[in-house]
């Protein structure tokens, strides 16, 4: 479709494979999968659930949202459901979220899901984005435990004057769908790839060096650290900078490429699912994306 090659692809990003969504899937078709899986795992129904938080840039349809779309495909017809938009960085802010609800003693099981269908907005004419994307879903659950820390802390951080360095231009209240915004294809992603790489690689150094100074924590503590896998070089650049072991930094771009919302929470799945996490271990979450956004969280899983 463009002028690319493996190469280039491999070398400049690390990314080797990246999962599609059929063409009949919307977001919440994956995520509400994810949380059944999520549920099953934690011995859960979907009367348990209090609370759903869908974080994502590619809702089912503006409204409603894709959290109430979540919500009747996996049968949780008490909980309040509602979408978050934070771009990569959703995940986090979804966490973070529900442990305020837990805290505060508003909620006592809470559901975050990070879910994007990224192809569909990707400009599969652009060689400088729709070589790095791909779709998928993940998904929490989150209660307060007696005996366990969970979520130790967390920081969040935004930056709009950023905006336009990544973003959809239209589709929205500024710029409706329109024939003259189809012809300028102006309902796809449109990135300064040097620009995101800079401030993603600084804002995920310093986001990580703010939650483990709260918890009072050093990088040599931590069992794993999971960044963002939105490439290669940038979770190089930032395990570098935060003087992190090699083998503390879970990797999982090459296989699933930039899933935006989902993408750190498929790799905390993947890294438990493989004993690469253990029960007790101290985990770094670290995000970055559109907005701009970041954040960072430390877990004891
Ligand atoms: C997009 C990205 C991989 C590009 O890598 P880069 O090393 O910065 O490459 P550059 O932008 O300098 O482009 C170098 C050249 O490769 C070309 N190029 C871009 N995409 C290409 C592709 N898929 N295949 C071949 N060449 C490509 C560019 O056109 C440019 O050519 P030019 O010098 O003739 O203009 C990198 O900037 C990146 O990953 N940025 C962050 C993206 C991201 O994480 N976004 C989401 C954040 S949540």
């Amino acid at each position: 479709m463009v002028e690319t090659s493996d190469e280039w692809i491999t070398s400049r990003t690390g990314i080797k494979e990246r999962h599609i969504a059929a063409a009949h899937e919307s977001t919440s078709d994956f995520a509400a999968k994810a949380a059944l899986k999520a549920m099953a795992n934690a011995g859960l129904n979907g009367d348990q659930i209090d609370l759903i938080i869908v974080a994502t840039v590619t809702p089912d349809m503006p409204f409603p949202s894709t959290a109430c779309q979540v919500q009747q495909k996996i049968g949780a017809l008490r909980a309040v459901a509602f979408d978050i938009e934070a771009a990569c960085s959703g995940f986090i802010y979804g966490l973070e979220i529900a442990r305020q609800f837990i805290a505060n003693h508003a909620c006592e099981t809470v559901l975050v899901i990070g879910a994007d269908k990224l192809s569909s907005i990707v400009d599969w004419t652009d060689r400088n984005t729709c070589v790095l994307f791909g779709d998928g879903a993940a998904a929490a659950i989150v209660q307060h435990r007696p005996n366990s820390a969970g979520v130790m802390a967390a920081v969040m951080g935004a930056d709009g004057s950023k905006g336009s360095v990544l973003c959809v231009p239209a589709g929205g209240s500024r710029l409706p769908a329109s024939t003259e915004t189809l012809i300028k294809r102006q309902h796809f992603i449109r990135m300064n790839g040097k620009e995101t790489f800079k401030n993603a690689v600084q804002a995920m150094q310093a986001a990580g060096e703010e939650v483990l100074r709260r918890c009072g924590l050093a990088v040599s503590d931590l069992a794993c650290i999971i960044p963002h896998q939105a490439n290669r070089r940038i979770i190089d650049a930032v395990a570098e900078r935060l003087e992190a072991r090699p083998e503390q930094v879970f990797v999982n771009v090459d296989r699933f490429g930039n899933t935006s919302a989902a993408s750190v929470g498929i790799a905390l799945s993947e890294a438990v699912e493989t004993g690469r996490v253990q029960r007790g271990d101290l985990v770094l979450l670290l995000v970055f994306g559109a907005g701009f956004t970041w954040g960072a969280a430390v877990v004891e899983w």
